[in-house]
């Protein structure tokens, strides 16, 4: 079922990486996620289901059933914080600062590349292949913004801003090189967007919207529409949990609106990308699920343009 969608996403996955996540992995998370499920109901080893942890797979999927209908972050004024509170936060956020993109690395990521690499590539030649049509990039859920720190020195001419939910964005960034266009914003996006005080000619993010429940998502998009010429999304992206259909690579059109897979490992969402931005009068100019660099899933590329004009088709 594609839900009327026009574009269709590429899957360019080489058999030895589907062989390795669609079955071993696959197989590995079902089984495990049906035990401790099965252990659960039948209460010969209950879970403390508010512990959500990635080592909690029933509170992970509870916690996902009941934020899944959401349409935005219940407490996002809660959720605003401090990162850096000891030597412990400072020394991972230093160790992450250090996976410093080079030309090398940006040009084949899948060379010692990570999916920051991976954006940062579809950024730099998106912004490469449309000179002057983007004055203003954002990076959504930026955290350690590795991608900034490389794009904003390459282009000069285009402002970049960070946004993430920490009050000290600024500090967390502070171990990569600056420039004088890359700046910091603090804040729930979808809040800031929506008030109009965030905004940009492109939008982009990497395992980011996957946080997001569908609803969120739309609204996403929808707030884009506000300001940006073009979004991108790059997103980790796995056979759904829920599904016993091994050779399945869900493809983000065959989701129902409003509902989403959830992924293996972290039970993040999957959810009809397509639909929504070609609803909010994008053109998807391109779609693929490709092998991601250093990690064993799968990523969801994306690159929308939004239509001149554009709105609901
Ligand atoms: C898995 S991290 C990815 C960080 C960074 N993009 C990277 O690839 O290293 C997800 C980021 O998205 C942010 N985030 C999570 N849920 C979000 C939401 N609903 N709206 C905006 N940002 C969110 C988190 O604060 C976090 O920094």
């Amino acid at each position: 079922m594609s839900w009327k969608t026009r574009v269709k996403t590429k899957i360019n996955i080489p058999r030895d990486v589907f062989f390795r996540t669609n079955f071993k992995i696959n197989l590995y998370f079902k089984q495990r996620f049906a035990r401790e499920f099965l252990l659960h109901a039948t209460a010969l080893r209950a879970t403390n289901t508010t512990d959500v942890t990635l080592a909690n797979y029933v509170a992970m999927y509870r916690d996902r059933m009941d934020t899944i209908r959401n349409a935005r972050l219940t407490d996002a004024e809660g959720w605003i914080t401090r990162r850096l509170c000891n030597r412990d936060d400072e020394e991972e956020v230093r160790a992450r600062s250090k996976e410093l993109l080079t030309d090398e690395i940006v040009a084949n990521p899948m060379a010692g590349g990570t999916s920051r690499a991976m954006v940062t590539k579809v950024v730099a030649d998106l912004l490469r292949s449309r000179p002057g049509q983007v004055r203003s990039a954002c990076n959504i859920g930026a955290f350690v913004d590795t991608q900034s720190a490389y794009l904003a020195p390459r282009f000069p001419n285009v402002e970049f801003t960070s946004v993430d939910r920490y009050v000290d964005l600024d500090k967390i960034n502070s171990f990569l090189p600056q420039s004088p266009n890359w700046k910091f914003r603090s804040g729930y996006a979808l809040d800031l967007l929506q008030t109009g005080s965030l905004a940009a000619d492109l939008f982009f993010m990497t395992s980011t919207s996957v946080c997001f429940s569908p609803r969120e998502l739309e609204a996403y998009i929808a707030a884009f529409t506000k300001s940006c010429r073009f979004a991108v999304f790059n997103e980790p992206w796995w056979p759904s949990l829920q599904s016993l259909n091994l050779f399945k690579i869900p493809r983000p059109e065959e989701i129902r609106p409003g509902d989403a897979l959830l992924g293996l490992v972290y039970f993040k969402f999957q959810s009809n990308y397509i639909y929504y931005l070609e609803q909010h009068g994008f053109d998807v100019l391109m779609s693929q699920i490709v092998p991601t660099a250093g990690a064993s899933w799968y990523t969801l590329q994306i690159i929308a343009e939004r239509r001149v004009g554009g709105s609901r088709s």
